[in-house]
């Protein structure tokens, strides 16, 4: 069943019916302040970090599902109803949402009146606007009562919800105007407020939770809403929130626009204060005054539609396949926004007080995000290989506030700095911008220590050589990519974390055959870089590593019918034939596929087919198989989930595309693209009962085949899906790819394909690359013309500017 449709005209999902099988979000906010929103106005807004600077309260997991957001209320003459339907669940003559980019518009309509709801977060701006459109669309002069609500955190939004003894006594606001100010501990070590601010003369407000709500009352049914009136009440400790009361009378046909604004503002210590006790309110007076008019309003959001028309005009695909084309030319590059900026930090499946953002993950979120922004890819870089120790280690994570490690949520994984030669080469690929390499880079963010983020390369592919075990494969440390292979942890105390448990790699001779392939195709471009740079020798020393990791992959990687997984604490093997459980990994199928190691041997062909006969499903490709089915100490958080969930052996969604590109690198066009469109949101709207979550986004897992519900879809949004998906389609199955000299091509698409158009810019020029294949194969170039000259080979070669014409000839 659907609930819903893709309005691509708009780049909009239009949900008609509210009752989702499970909140569909969407994220508002590009660079420094961002809100969550879901279908019913449900989430909350941050500032940069959603567990340092949260402004409004969110409770997860409640009951109802979804409870708590920017809610609007309408008393019309006793019937009080909501415009996106939560939380009153007044039941509604229309319901319509639409989520677009960075903007959600929310309209209900009750007994003649229409309410639309638009939210966004104009650029550069620290502030969510909110327009209220009410209409009345009968033919009596209406007068109704508008209300709206949400709840403030008090900034710390761990704190917030563990410290009351301390936070019901803090919370403190001032009211002025139309305008509610939020300024808990802005007396003592805090420099900033927040507010709520409505363009109208209001006819009363509410800032104490109690007198607006009622102490047993709930959110569909808030005391002052009932009883029509507000309470002028002023916060003092307790619960602070905000709410402005309107009366709104509407002659038949009439329509009123009302513009709320909720803002975040840091003053200056000496700019503190107006006087004694009195916030400084000219930082949000300015802001108010820059959104006051429908008109100022308006131009924001066409702002932010022209942004995104740049964002996205940088790839179109032109395939035929409505699903394809809408993936990859909005939702999925959109994704890939959200994830670069959010990392793992906040969704409705990240509560935003745990996860930072990530050494691994937004390394590889920037893949699919480098062509939008490259400047904001490169600072991000910048940013994660400070973290980064002396000896080519890492902080796991870091805040995205202070930009520095966190150590509290773990490290010591081994995979995490290759991928930072991921990040770069892809950034420089994309821009040509070699000067990068020549910054200077802290470690552990102190610039006494800083180095070329060259070294910093060369450090993260010596962490790999320099910690080998006993077969010459990369030791393991905590785990690598599947943060719940646990070698080395051996934990049997349930209230210790796998993440941050001790790491018994003292005698260690745990490794992993996925840190191996890794090695290989990023070692591989590390050699590249280097001679790029005319750094031969560095590039001479590490083929010869290269290579002999590509030997100890032939030889002691290799498990007769695919690639190991890895070796044990005691040396044992992982992810082979001999095991009861856990016979079989993706990974390191999808890493030694992607790294053609053992292709001319047949290797590559061998274990992919091992990956169809035994980890693919109606939903997509298992992570391993069997499912582990006990508790196996030596292998850790792996096999504490119930079979076929998350890492034992869910659909991660995230690896999915390694074995797409492996295929790929076999041309086995069929293949990619049949893996490709199981995981594909668009492809699963119509099964949205069972997916549960947004047919818009991916999920970064799917329950596999041993699940109770195989099919089922969690952790939509915040995911490494978005990014290699993307790269996976353009990259590998499109085939179009920036590289040092120019866009390599090499599609590998099923035969049956008859062509496809790709409108690419890159490096200051535009092209209009178009695809034949009347031949009817895979994969092969037969010619490549550019400007109606023959090519040799298969670049584009760079041009400074201009359109190009691009015709590529598939044989
Ligand atoms: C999850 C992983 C996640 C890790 C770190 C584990 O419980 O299964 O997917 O990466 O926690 O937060
Ligand atoms: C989610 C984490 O964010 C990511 O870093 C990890 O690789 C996967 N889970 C697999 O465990």
């Amino acid at each position: 069943m659907k609930y819903g449709y893709f309005d691509d005209e708009r780049r909009e999902y239009v949900i008609t019916n509210p009752q989702t099988p499970w909140p569909w979000i969407n994220y508002l906010g590009n660079e420094d302040f961002f809100s969550l929103v879901s279908n019913s106005a449900g989430g909350y807004a941050f500032y940069k970090d959603a567990k340092f600077r949260r402004l409004t309260r969110y409770r997860y997991n409640n009951v109802p599902m979804d409870n708590g957001g920017r809610y609007f209320y309408i008393n019309d003459g006793g019937t009080v109803w909501s415009p996106g339907w939560k939380p009153c669940k007044t039941e509604l003559d229309k319901y319509e949402c639409r989520h677009g980019m960075s903007y959600t518009q929310i309209t209900g309509a009750k007994n003649g009146i229409e309410a639309e709801t638009l939210f966004f977060i104009p650029l550069k701006t620290w502030a969510e606007v909110q327009k209220v459109k009410l209409t009345n669309t009968t033919s009596d002069v209406k007068k109704i009562k508008l209300f709206s609500f949400m709840e403030w955190c008090l900034w710390n939004a761990e704190d917030d919800q563990n410290n009351l003894q301390r936070n019901l006594s803090t919370g403190e606001v001032e009211v002025k105007g139309s305008t509610i100010y939020h300024k808990t501990e802005y007396k003592e070590r805090r420099n900033h407020y927040a507010f709520y601010h409505v363009n109208t003369a209001i006819d009363g407000y509410d800032t104490d939770r109690e007198s607006f709500v009622g102490l047993y009352n709930e959110f569909s049914e808030p005391k002052a809403v009932i009883e029509g009136r507000a309470t002028n009440s002023e916060a003092h400790g307790w619960s602070p929130v905000a709410s402005h009361y309107i009366e709104v009378e509407l002659q038949p046909g009439e329509s009123k626009e009302f513009i709320f604004v909720l803002g975040y503002i840091e003053n200056k210590e000496e700019d503190k204060w107006e006087t004694k006790n009195v916030i400084n309110k000219q930082p949000a007076e300015a802001v108010i005054e820059r959104f006051n008019t429908v008109e100022k309003v308006e131009a924001a959001l066409n702002e932010l539609r022209l942004y995104w028309d740049t964002l996205l005009g940088k790839i179109v695909l032109e395939s035929g396949d409505d699903k394809l084309n809408r993936m990859v030319n909005i939702w999925n590059q959109y994704q890939c926004m959200v994830t670069f900026n959010m990392s793992r930090s906040a969704s409705f499946f990240e509560v935003g007080i745990g996860r930072g953002m990530g050494f691994r993950d937004s390394n590889q979120d920037l893949i699919g995000f480098v062509h939008q922004v490259p400047e904001r890819a490169r600072q991000r870089i910048i940013d994660i290989a400070s973290t980064q120790f002396p000896d080519g280690g890492c902080y796991h994570q870091y805040q995205p506030l202070t930009k520095r490690g966190n150590d509290a949520i773990g490290g010591g994984f081994n995979d995490d700095p290759m991928w930072l030669i991921l990040g770069v080469v892809s950034y420089i690929k994309e821009t040509g911008d070699f000067s990068i390499l020549d910054e200077m880079v802290p470690f552990d963010n102190d610039m006494s220590l800083a180095q070329t983020l060259y070294d910093h390369l060369t450090i993260s592919f010596n962490h790999v050589v320099n910690n080998l075990g006993p077969n010459g494969l990369p030791l393991i440390g905590r785990a690598d990519w599947n943060d719940c292979l646990n070698l080395n942890c051996f934990s049997s105390d349930p209230n210790e974390s796998f993440q941050t448990t001790e790491n018994n790699t003292e005698g260690s001779k745990a490794e992993s055959v996925m840190i191996a392939g890794l090695f290989v195709v990023y070692g591989q471009e590390y050699v590249e870089l280097s001679k790029r740079i005319g750094k031969v020798d560095e590039a001479e020393r590490a083929q010869t590593e290269v290579n002999k990791m590509i030997e100890a992959v032939k030889s002691k990687g290799w498990d007769g019918e695919w690639f190991l997984r890895a070796y044990d604490f005691y040396g044992n093997k992982v992810g082979s034939d001999e095991n009861e459980e856990g016979k079989i990994f993706i990974e390191s199928q999808g890493w030694c596929t992607m790294a053609g190691i053992g292709k001319e041997e047949g290797l590559c062909e061998k274990a992919l087919d091992s990956v169809k006969e035994r980890l693919d499903c109606d939903y997509g490709i298992v992570l391993n198989n069997p499912a582990f089915t006990k508790y196996v100490i030596e292998y850790g958080e792996i096999s504490t989930y119930p079979a076929g969930y998350k890492e034992n052996a869910g659909i991660f969604c995230h690896n999915n595309p390694w074995i797409m590109i492996g295929e790929t690198v076999i041309g086995r066009g069929e293949k990619a693209w049949e893996y490709y469109k199981k995981i594909c949101p668009a492809y699963l709207e119509d099964i949205s009962d069972l997916h549960k979550t947004e047919p818009y986004v991916y999920a970064q897992m799917i329950a596999g085949k041993d699940a109770y519900k195989p099919g089922e879809a969690k952790n939509s949004w915040l995911t490494g899906t978005a990014a290699w998906n993307f790269y996976a389609v353009t990259q590998y199955i499109l085939g179009i790819q920036p590289d040092y000299d120019g866009l390599k091509i090499e599609p590998c698409i099923p035969a049956d394909w008859k062509e496809f158009a790709v409108k690419r810019q890159f490096r200051g020029a535009e092209y209009n690359i178009r695809v034949v294949n009347s031949a009817g194969v895979n994969k092969g170039i037969a010619s490549l013309e550019v400007d109606g000259v023959k090519q040799k080979g298969n670049t584009v070669p760079l041009f400074d500017e201009g359109t190009h014409e691009v015709l590529v000839t598939m044989g």
